[in-house]
C-alpha cells in the first residue's frame, strides 16, 4: 500500500531462470541459473503497480504474488510465449539465461551407454532479445550480460547488436554475483554510452534501482 505506483498503466514481460534443452526423456543440457534475479524484478515490478508476466524456465522459486506466470521449459518454448505476448507490453527484462544451442536431435528414448566418448551436435537456439529489437514496433527492451571476461566491451556489443535501451552486466565469475546467489554485482549501460557501476547488493535491491531507470528512460 505504501509503496509508489509509478508503473501502474504499465505491463511489463520478465523472463527469468534458466531453460533445458533436452538430450533424450530422461537428460536435458541446462545452466545454473536460480530464477532470482528475475523473480526479483517480477515482485518490484508488481509492488510498484505494473501489470506482470513472468516467463519463467523452470526454477524452485514461488511466484510472487499477483504476476501472471508462464512456465516454460526450452528456448524455443520461451520465444513462442514472448512473441505471443509482446505487443501487449509496454516493457520486457530478460532475465533468464537462456541456452544458447539445444542438441540437434532428441532422442525418442534413452541415449544407451556406448564407447569412450559421446559426441552430440547442437543447433542455434533462437536469439529471443535479438529479436524482440527487429520488431518495428518494439517496447523498451533491457537485457542482461553474464560474462566472466571483458564485461564491459561484450556488455556494449550486446546492448548494440540486440538493439537495447538498457543492458544489466554482471560478471558471474565475481563472489556475490550472477547465478544462484541472493546478491549481485552489476554495471548499467545505456544507448547513450553510460555506465553506471554499482557495488554488491541484494537482487530484490538492484531490480529496484533496474526499475527505477526504466522509469526515468
Ligand atoms: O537466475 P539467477 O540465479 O538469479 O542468476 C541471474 C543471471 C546470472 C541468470 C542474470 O543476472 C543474467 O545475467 N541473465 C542473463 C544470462 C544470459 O543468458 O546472458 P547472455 O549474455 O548469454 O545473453 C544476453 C541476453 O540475451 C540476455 O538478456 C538473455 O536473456 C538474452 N538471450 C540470450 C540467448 C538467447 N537465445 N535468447 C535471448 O534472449
Amino acid at each position: 500500500l505504501l509503496t509508489q505506483q509509478d508503473f501502474a498503466g504499465e505491463t511489463v514481460l520478465i523472463t527469468a531462470g534458466p531453460t533445458r534443452e533436452e538430450l533424450d526423456p530422461v537428460r536435458y543440457i541446462s545452466n545454473h541459473s536460480s530464477g532470482k534475479m528475475g523473480y526479483a524484478l517480477a515482485r518490484a515490478a508488481v509492488q510498484r503497480g505494473a501489470r506482470v508476466m513472468l516467463i519463467s524456465g523452470p526454477t524452485c522459486l514461488e511466484p510472487p504474488s499477483g504476476v501472471e506466470l508462464v512456465a516454460v521449459e526450452s528456448a524455443r518454448q520461451m520465444y513462442a510465449a514472448v512473441m505471443a505476448r509482446v505487443p501487449e507490453c509496454s516493457v520486457v527484462i530478460k532475465a533468464a539465461a537462456v541456452a544458447d544451442y539445444r542438441p540437434l536431435v532428441r532422442a525418442e528414448g534413452k541415449i544407451k551407454k556406448q564407447g569412450d566418448l559421446l559426441t552430440i551436435e547442437l543447433a542455434k537456439n533462437p536469439d529471443i532479445l535479438a529479436g524482440l529489437g527487429q520488431l518495428q514496433q518494439r517496447p523498451l527492451l533491457v537485457g542482461f550480460a553474464a560474462e566472466t571476461a571483458d564485461l564491459q566491451v561484450n556488455a556494449a556489443a550486446k546492448l548494440a547488436a540486440k538493439n537495447l535501451d538498457m543492458i544489466v552486466a554482471n560478471d558471474v565469475s565475481q563472489e556475490g554475483a550472477g547465478f544462484n546467489v541472493s546478491t549481485n554485482i552489476a554495471r548499467l549501460l545505456f544507448r547513450d554510452c553510460r555506465v553506471e557501476p554499482f557495488e554488491l547488493m541484494s537482487k530484490q535491491e538492484l531490480a529496484e534501482l533496474i526499475l527505477g531507470r526504466v522509469r526515468e528512460l
